[in-house]
């Protein structure tokens, strides 16, 4: 169907103007009057919509008449001229009716509300909140590639079903093609019957095989969905999500930090370089003051502290935490939302926590208690990205793993790389959907996704 973009016109307009042009779009809004009709068509494009300008004495009122409402699928031929009100528009000389929309199409009003759009998830991307969403959505994604590949990382894709829990937090879903009444002695009975003639889950992260990629390509990132069965009914937990984990090889932790930070400066700068009309929307709609924070954030150090020191910090805050503060215990989103929004007032990342509280694969420090781990913390959200140095030592590797009751023998491939040509390496993972709204201000993880899985929601 040739047609021009919305987009397009809107951009080079010196090009446009004053030709006859036909777009395509749905009908965001409309007003009738006796000579004139009046379309805000929008494409999908970009946020701004077209209007279109109807003079009754060019087009058959029996053309425009079934156009008028809203949703209602366009094709529109014109003339594209300089307006006042507008800076351009179109005067319409054609119309066809692509699909029509009746009056129980749900979204009639200018503003819904965002619980009342996850009612009707399929047609949210009609709504100028989530045209903004997913076009920021799409230039982070393309920034976060474009980051990589220029640094000189390989983009891996990792399995996503696996039989590893890499956090060990039992979060896995299970993979199996198991009539639902199979019947078993044991477990081990049971999963020898399955698909895969073992237990099988999907992935929690692409980490421990993104280890075995970096191994030999030196340095790799994997940029894909995972899922974790967490039970926490929060607004920044969901359980599909996508995230970035880099994974380097002959780099210690200071170094994996010094990447974190220009690798999210950098992808910041380029949503506000590409993504002005959206930011200024966001600005508006969903975080006063949200581009400003943004500048900030490019243009300022994150701070660094160690996690003992932070929780010397909480626990002489004056603040009464739901969650009391004591060394050792992990920190919950009010504490790091303490820190960083009220203490810090910017990024920080939080060092050396303690062994018990993080996962196997941890460096562990030279004072046998902390590893050499880090989170990132930012206003607004709490956590955004984790990170390690990863244990490089195959003895003291194998013993954090006996601590934590793991099956070795489940992990003989990812113990290999320590036996073999064991390098200091380190790596993070940064969750897409949480770097979304830390840099759009939409508040809910649910209003990041298409279709956003949550407990006791798919
Ligand atoms: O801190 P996490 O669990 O770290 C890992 O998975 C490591 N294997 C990463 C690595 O070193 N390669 O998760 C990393 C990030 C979190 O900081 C958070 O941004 C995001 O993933 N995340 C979630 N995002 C949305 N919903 C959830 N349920 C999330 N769980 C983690
Ligand atoms: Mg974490």
């Amino acid at each position: 169907m040739k047609h021009t973009d919305i987009k397009e016109l809107f951009y080079n307009p010196e090009k446009y103007k004053e030709d006859v042009v036909t777009v395509c779009g749905w009908v965001r809004t409309w007003r009738d009057s006796k000579a004139l009709s009046f379309i805000e068509l929008n494409d999908g494009t970009c946020l701004k919509n077209l209007q279109l300008v109807i003079e009754k004495i060019f087009v058959d009122e029996n053309t425009i008449k079934p156009a008028l409402a809203t949703g209602t699928a366009l094709q529109v031929k014109g003339k594209f001229v300089p307006s006042e009100r507008n800076g351009y528009e179109l005067n319409v000389r054609d119309i066809i009716v692509l699909g029509e929309c009746p009056q129980d199409y749900p979204l009639q009003k200018k503003h819904h509300t965002l619980e009342f759009l996850r009612t009707i998830p399929h047609l949210r991307p009609r709504t100028r909140y989530f045209e903004a969403v997913f076009a920021v959505r799409n230039e982070l994604s393309f920034a976060i590639h474009q980051y990589f590949h220029s640094h000189g990382y390989k983009y891996m894709h990792t399995p996503i079903i696996t039989g590893s829990d890499c956090e060990g937090a039992g979060e896995m879903f299970r993979v199996t093609t198991q009539p639902w009444n199979a019947k078993a002695a044991d477990e081990n009975e049971y999963y020898q019957g399955d698909f895969f003639g073992t237990k099988a889950g999907l992935t929690v992260s692409g980490q421990l095989e993104g280890e075995i990629a970096a191994m030999g390509l030196g340095k790799i990132y994997t940029f894909g969905p995972t899922f974790r069965a967490e039970h926490s009914n929060t607004t920044r937990h969901a359980a599909e999500f996508w995230q970035i984990e880099p994974e380097v090889c002959f780099c210690d932790l200071h170094d994996i930090i010094e990447i974190a930070e220009d690798f999210i400066k950098s992808i910041i700068r380029n949503v506000i370089k590409n993504c002005k009309e959206e930011l200024d929307f966001f600005n508006e709609r969903a975080e006063k003051g949200l581009i400003e924070k943004l500048e900030s954030v490019v243009s300022s150090d994150f701070a660094k502290v160690k996690y003992t020191e932070a929780v010397e910090i909480l626990k002489n805050s004056g603040k009464e935490f739901k969650f009391p503060v004591e060394w050792g215990c992990d920190l919950q989103t009010e504490h790091e939302r303490y820190l960083t929004e009220e203490y810090y007032k910017k990024p920080i990342f939080v060092t050396d926590y303690p062994a018990d509280i993080k996962a196997f694969y941890m460096k562990m420090n030279p004072d046998g208690k902390t590893v050499a781990a880090t989170d990132l913390l930012v206003p607004g959200i709490g956590e955004i990205i984790g990170c390690s140095e990863r244990e490089a030592d195959l003895e003291k590797l194998k013993a954090a793993m006996l601590k934590r009751n793991m099956p070795i023998d489940a992990y003989t491939s990812y113990i290999d790389t320590r036996k073999f040509g064991s390098v200091p390496h380190s790596g993070f993972g940064l969750g897409l959907e949480r770097i979304l709204m830390y840099i759009t201000g939409v508040q809910n993880i649910r209003d990041t996704l298409l279709y956003p899985r949550t407990v006791g929601s798919l």
